[in-house]
């Protein structure tokens, strides 16, 4: 017998791939190793089409991908190089996915410079390199559709994430520069913005020890769990495809109600104060 839906509840992969929405088209994705990129490799390659990935780790057994480069988004001319080589052998290259991330930082007055230039130079500087060298042939071409990975940590801080917080905060003002950028030349360049979700990245929040922490977190997010990379992939296939013609600039928000606001559970003290009958 089928489970009965909950809200709330995860997305089912099959449910929600009626359609063929990225029929034909091209797709580079970076980070496409792990997490949040792979289910989009994933998400995408069901949604009819051909993905290229980018990653400095190898690609793993099971990938959709037809193409693969090892690189460092920090090495421009590896970015550069692997980015003809992919677009030679695809092709073309229609949609960007900006994946590669890593999670770090500390306060300012304990952090190292290596720290915040690890994590900046691979957030940011990153995703503006691989955007960078994307951009010169998708102007070429006429059109063109980019999606960074920004984070609800580039909108709202959060403790003990300082070069997170502002290189997830660069990724957003850099999607609206692209996208006011690019516009006129047929590219729309939006990002998303997660709240947390369960992939190697927040794996630490998962060793013993850290139930407090976790707990907080998840409840935090206003559906009361952490979000799956598929469902952050369901949200790149909408903004990388036609259904999303008309939006650009746009930080969409993927957090399980996480930016909503605050719950302190006031309405259950209220209605156990309320006078009875
Ligand atoms: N997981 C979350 O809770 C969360 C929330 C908000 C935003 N994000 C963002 O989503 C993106 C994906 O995160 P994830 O959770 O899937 O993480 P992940 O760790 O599972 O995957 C990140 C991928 O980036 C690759 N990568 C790291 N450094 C790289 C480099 N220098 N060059 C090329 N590739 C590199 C890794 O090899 C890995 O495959 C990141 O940008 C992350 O900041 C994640």
């Amino acid at each position: 017998m089928g489970r009965t839906a909950r809200i709330g509840d995860p997305c089912d992969p099959e449910i929600a791939d009626m359609t063929a929405r990225l029929d034909g088209r091209i797709a580079l994705i970076t980070g496409a190793s792990s997490g949040i990129g792979a289910a989009c490799a994933e998400r995408f390659e069901r949604e009819g089409a051909r993905i290229a990935g980018l990653d400095i780790a190898p690609q793993p057994e099971g990938s959709p991908c037809e193409a693969w480069r090892e690189v460092d988004v920090r090495d421009e001319q590896a970015v550069s190089q692997a980015i003809t080589s992919l677009a030679e052998s695809l092709g073309r290259i229609d949609i960007l996915v900006n994946a590669a991330g890593v999670a770090g930082g500390g306060p300012a007055h304990e952090l190292d410079q290596d720290e915040w230039d690890r994590v900046v130079d691979i957030n940011l500087k990153g995703t503006f390199l691989v955007s960078k060298h994307v951009l010169a042939r998708m102007v070429a071409q006429g059109s063109g559709n980019l999606v960074h990975l920004a984070s609800v940590e580039g909108l709202m801080g959060l403790e003990g994430a300082l070069p997170y917080n502002a290189s997830k905060g660069g990724v957003v003002l850099m999607t609206r520069n692209m996208a006011i950028d690019y516009g006129r030349l047929g590219i729309r360049v939006n990002c998303i913005c997660p709240g947390f979700i369960e992939t190697p990245m927040t794996g630490l929040l998962r060793e013993p020890g850290l139930e407090p922490i976790q707990k907080a977190i998840t409840e935090a997010h206003m559906l009361g769990r952490m979000g799956q990379p598929q469902e952050v992939a369901a949200a790149a296939a909408f903004l990388a495809s036609d259904d999303a013609s008309f939006v650009s600039g746009h930080a969409l928000v993927v957090d399980g109600g996480f930016t909503a606001g605050h719950r302190f559970g006031t309405s259950e003290v209220l209605a156990s104060l309320a006078p009875e009958g």
